[in-house]
């Protein structure tokens, strides 16, 4: 059973919690590992304008008007837009003794997963990869240049997402949340950015962007791509968004 055929019903197995077996538990005396990546460096940083918290469009007719839209025009998203967009997905929203919680769900509050912007076409910020700066809710820039065509390439060539505004990836970090949950770290790691995923698409049909969730990419083409080396740091999920046509 064990072998790579069966790694799916294998993996869903071994990773069960079963009345009578031991629960992984986190060593209680372990330092957890900081929620937070940090870079020694970028090329530039940006800082986001304050996102707005209240007002805009209702809850019930962003969710009635959820759709994947793959057709982007030549309007260029504006920083507002992505500061929304990334406090919608991963900002701060709340201290709960001492603990910063996010505006998406968590497993054990652990928060895996770090976001990556891709930038194609934002007004004001440079095209490239940049590295989401939570807590300054800034955006630290990693590479510079024009990735479009290679990212959509590692999409298995998805190239109506060239013309999207901007290109989330989401990276796990595995040792965050395997620090408590072991094996089963892998399911939550996929289902936090499901959560995040999932913020995201309501969070552009309310500001009247459109998106597309990505499932379908070369691991190691976008690990590379974003700059992690896709072990210790997995490419989770992606969602290209922008203005539509
Ligand atoms: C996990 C996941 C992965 C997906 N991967 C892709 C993808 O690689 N390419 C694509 O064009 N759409 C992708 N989609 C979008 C689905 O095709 C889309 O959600 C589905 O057709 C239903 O349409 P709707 O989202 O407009 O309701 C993905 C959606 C999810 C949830």
């Amino acid at each position: 059973m064990n072998n790579i055929e069966n790694i799916g019903p294998h993996f869903q197995e071994a990773t069960k919690y079963v009345r009578g077996r031991a629960v992984p538990q986190a060593a209680m005396w372990a330092t957890p590992p900081s929620t937070y990546k940090t870079y020694d460096s970028y090329l530039e940083t940006t800082q986001l304008p304050e996102p707005v918290v209240e007002g805009g469009q209702s809850l019930w007719e962003a969710v009635s008007g959820r759709r994947s839209r793959r057709k982007f025009g030549a309007a260029p998203m504006s920083m507002e837009e992505l500061s929304q967009l990334l406090w919608a997905t991963q900002g701060v929203n709340a201290e709960v003794e001492g603990f910063e919680l996010r505006t998406a769900a968590s497993a054990g509050a652990l928060y895996p997963n770090e976001t990556y912007v891709v930038s194609q076409n934002v007004e004001g910020l440079a095209a490239g990869v940049h590295h989401y700066m939570i807590r300054e809710h800034s955006l630290g820039m990693l590479t510079e240049g024009d990735f479009a065509d290679e990212l959509a390439q590692a999409c298995l060539e998805q190239t109506w997402m060239t013309t999207a505004g901007a290109v989330f990836v989401w990276g796990a970090v595995v040792a965050r949340s395997a620090w408590k949950y072991q094996n089963r770290a892998y399911r939550y790691l996929y289902l936090d950015a499901g959560h995040i995923g999932g913020q995201l698409q309501l969070a552009c049909q309310a500001l009247g962007l459109v998106s597309c969730n990505i499932g379908a990419y070369l691991d190691n083409e976008v690990a590379s791509l974003i700059g992690l080396d896709g072990r210790a740091e997995v490419v989770v999920y992606i969602t290209a968004v922008g203005h539509g046509d």
